[in-house]
């Protein structure tokens, strides 16, 4: 039995409950593909799955090995995959949990190849949270060119995204961070930082479009009163609760992101041709994972944590 290195959970708890383990390579199905994983993503869905505070993963599921996205190099193809051979650079978001490890199963249909442009370090930083603010603005947000977006959040994994995309859309884009990223969201694209500690954002935003919340509290809550009629509150957190008169005329969204290959393979085209970038603030090597979600969940990072996988 050919083995790998993983980090698993068997129950739910606090970073000590992530362990290094040696489990059997997984072999690709029809439609799959086996990726030598590079680099993982470290994602809040992470500290959150490891709580136990993500509903989908229940206790019954354990042991899982933690990870929903990831780089790498293809190992080899299932029967029927006709559109990856063995040593393309590629990255993918899988449907679950499994890339905190040196080999991960995907279905080619969630694959796209990495920009040139990008190393696989960086690509790592890529899928999921790229895919949730595509999925944000355009397919829950239907965000159009002139249209004013208010992003909740701008500086962390998805936000970081949401500015760009939204301004390479042409949208005039309004965004919360804090003191310290205010020149990081301005080197986004953003048109208005709102310093979220000394500000309110109510006091800058009216007649929004479209308001993409990524922030915990009552932040969510008091978007409402910035909405236009007819505009969209898409939360990435929770349903949005509509018992207030200022939701009144209003929509609302609550998605759980899907992975594409067809979607990253639009952002990898806009990444390499330069109009959006990924900006990664800090990696560490797969052993030690359990101080990547301590940091990305304490830490107020800008841009994404990724863990490197030596192989
Ligand atoms: N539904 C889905 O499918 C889906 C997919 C991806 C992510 N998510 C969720 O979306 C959220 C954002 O994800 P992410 O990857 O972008 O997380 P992240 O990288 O940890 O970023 C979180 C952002 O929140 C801001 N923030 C933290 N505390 C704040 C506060 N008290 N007030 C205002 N802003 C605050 C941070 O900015 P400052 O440093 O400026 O404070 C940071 O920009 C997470 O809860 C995640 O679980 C859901």
């Amino acid at each position: 039995m050919a083995t790998m290195k993983a980090i698993r959970i068997h129950r739910f708890g606090d970073s000590g409950v992530l362990q290094l383990e040696s489990i059997e390579i997984p072999h690709p199905q029809v439609g799959e593909v086996l990726v030598r994983i590079a680099a993982a993503s470290v994602n809040p869905v992470d500290y959150k799955i490891r709580q136990g505070e993500f509903p989908p993963v229940t206790r019954d599921m354990l042991p899982i090995t933690l990870g929903r996205d990831f780089s790498g190099v293809v190992e080899q193809v299932g029967s029927g995959v006709g559109s990856f051979v063995k040593g393309d650079r590629v990255f993918g978001m899988v449907g679950g949990d499994a890339c905190y490890a040196d080999y991960a199963v995907i279905k080619a249909d969630h694959l796209a190849k990495v920009p040139e442009n990008l190393d696989l370090i960086r690509a790592a930083a890529v899928p999921l949270a790229a895919q949730t603010a595509w999925q944000a603005l355009f397919d829950h947000g239907h965000l159009e060119a002139g249209q004013r977006v208010l992003i909740q959040g701008a500086s962390g994994g998805v936000g970081h995204f949401a500015v760009q995309f939204a301004a390479a859309k042409g949208a005039m884009v309004f965004a919360t961070g804090s003191e310290k990223t205010r020149q990081f969201i301005t080197s986004l694209g953003a048109d208005r930082v709102i310093d979220y500690a000394h500000e309110r954002f109510e006091d800058v935003c009216h007649d929004m479009d479209l308001v993409i919340n990524l922030v915990s509290g009552d932040m969510q809550q008091r978007a409402w009163a910035v909405l236009r009629p007819g505009g969209t509150l898409v939360s990435t957190l929770s349903p949005p609760a509509r018992d207030r008169p200022d939701a009144y005329g209003k929509n609302s969204r609550f998605f759980l992101v899907e992975p594409s290959g067809r979607q990253l393979e639009e952002i990898a085209h806009l990444m390499q041709g330069e109009l959006v970038d990924v900006k990664l603030s800090v990696t560490f090597p797969l052993k030690n994972a359990a101080q990547a979600q301590d940091y990305l969940e304490r830490s107020h990072v800008e841009g994404k944590v990724v863990l490197t996988v030596e192989g």
